[in-house]
């Protein structure tokens, strides 16, 4: 257990608390703390020891890890159709990426928890009026008006409830045989058929179909194969909002550690992986999976120091380390934090983050991602490890099951003009469903890459 370590040690002083809201009464925070407190577990330690048991495959290189979902959940889009479809393109992907590397992909939803968002001010002005920024729907509200931007700390027992159901759903798809292999024509969206990845899919899923089967003709009796119809799932957020995640900490009664039961995986922002971070201070104890951006200001021996904080067991599968360069950067950014890592020994999962590199103004004024530049940025990702050896283990993207206009470009191409027509998102412009699926299959390609490059190594 990590030494002089309580779930709420990332209080001292010596600690500095970054993009933390301010609620101004706090015996209302210590309301809402107490009832959250009080609440389920949303997730069993087991399941979380699970899940680093998956990435320890991933950072042995055999396994890939696929994360996704929206920038910021939010109370006004909490449909049933939202989670399912979010859902169902991360199996989507899953299904390709499985199919391609012959691997088993693991999958983690930014869902069921992932609400608060840091922000580079405290403030927003718009014409003479000043209000609190957004902080998240676990926070206050995005409306621009004195009540909504209140910090409510009653948002975040709704939040709870609200991850609550959307877990329960997600495990529901995944074991009550939604997420059945025999169903991967299905999982199809009505509007994808647009796309031209739409045909490519349906190619694997017809070979998927036709394995399935030829082992059922051999006398294998599917229906008896609980990995064939279930899927694993998991869940993970930004440990942003400390008040949260404190109050969502529990000693697991086997083991006695503790664990962050709101979700499988949390990871610390960019913004907030510093020596003296009390986020940094509060994952430190917590024997959840752990992920950390990894931006163009990350030193290596900064890195190194941190991961001596947050893994001084050297644990597999406890650090996730998720590089968000932009395109172009990542090809010289990368590299030192890679030699580093290999240097001392660090098995971590290399993951990329394609999306927060890569916002641009659009002309229309709208925040967006360029395709080609989110494609980029994973294609000098695995350019690098490549270079070095090293596995591209896996992917982490803002995306949605929706048939959204909010990154440009892609195969049913996106204009500036066009991204007003269904520009939804409560923060980061995502990845649509359409998007989401052509990545998985430029995915497949380099990982083929890689793993021909292995098998020419080893001959
Ligand atoms: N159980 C395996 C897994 O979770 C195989 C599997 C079942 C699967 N359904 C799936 C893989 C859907 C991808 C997509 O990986
Ligand atoms: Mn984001």
């Amino acid at each position: 257990m990590a030494d002089n370590w309580t779930p709420d040690s990332w209080k001292q002083d010596r600690f500095t608390a970054k993009h933390l809201p301010k609620y101004e009464d706090a015996d209302a925070l210590a309301e809402a703390v107490g009832t959250l407190a009080g609440f389920p577990p949303l997730v069993f330690a087991g399941e979380a020891r699970n899940l680093k048991a998956d990435l320890a495959q991933v950072a042995a290189g055999e396994a890939f890890l696929v994360q996704g979902g929206d920038c910021a959940e939010s109370f006004a889009e909490f449909t049933p159709n939202n989670i399912r479809d979010t859902f169902r393109v991360i199996l989507q992907m899953a299904a390709v990426l499985t199919f391609a590397s012959k691997m088993p992909v693991v999958k983690v939803g930014r869902m069921a928890g992932q609400f608060a968002k840091p922000r580079s001010s405290d403030y927003e002005t718009q014409g003479d009026i000043t209000l609190p920024s957004y902080f998240g729907d676990n926070v206050n509200g995005i409306d621009f008006s004195p009540e909504s931007r209140r910090n409510d700390p009653q948002r975040m027992v709704r939040a709870y409830s609200q991850a609550a159901a959307t877990l329960n759903l997600l495990r529901a798809f995944a074991g009550g045989g939604y997420a059945n292999l025999r169903e991967v024509h299905r999982w199809t969206l009505d509007f994808m058929d647009r796309s031209p990845w739409a045909g490519q899919f349906k190619q694997i899923a017809d070979r998927i179909g036709e394995a399935l089967d030829f082992i059922e003709a051999c006398g294998i009796d599917i229906e008896e194969q609980q990995s064939l119809k279930t899927a694993t799932f998991y869940t993970s957020h930004e440990a942003l909002l400390l008040p949260y995640e404190q109050a969502m900490t529990r000693q697991d009664s086997l083991t006695g550690d503790w664990y962050d039961t709101s979700a499988h995986m949390l990871w610390i922002g960019d913004r907030t992986r510093f020596m003296d971070s009390a986020h940094v201070e509060f994952l430190r104890g917590v024997n959840n999976p752990i992920g950390v951006k990894c931006g163009p200001s990350l030193e290596p021996d900064a890195l190194l120091q941190m991961l001596n904080v947050l893994n001084p067991a050297r644990e597999p599968g406890r650090i996730t380390l998720i590089s968000r360069f932009g395109a172009g950067k990542v090809e010289d950014g990368l590299p030192p934090l890679v030699r580093a890592i290999q240097r001392e020994g660090h098995p971590v999962v290399w993951s990329c983050d394609p999306m927060h590199g890569n916002v641009v103004k659009s002309e229309s004024g709208f925040k967006t991602r360029p395709f080609d530049r989110i494609l980029s940025e994973v294609r000098g990702f695995f350019a690098v490890h490549r270079a070095e050896g090293t596995h591209a283990g896996g992917i982490h993207v803002e995306m949605t099951g929706q048939d959204v206009t909010e990154c440009t470009g892609g195969a049913v191409a996106i204009t500036d003009a066009g991204l007003a027509d269904r520009y939804h998102t409560h923060c980061d412009p995502r990845l649509n469903a359409a998007q989401a699926l052509e990545l998985s299959f430029m995915l497949a390609e380099m990982i083929n890459l890689e793993l021909g490059e292995a098998r020419e190594a080893a001959e």
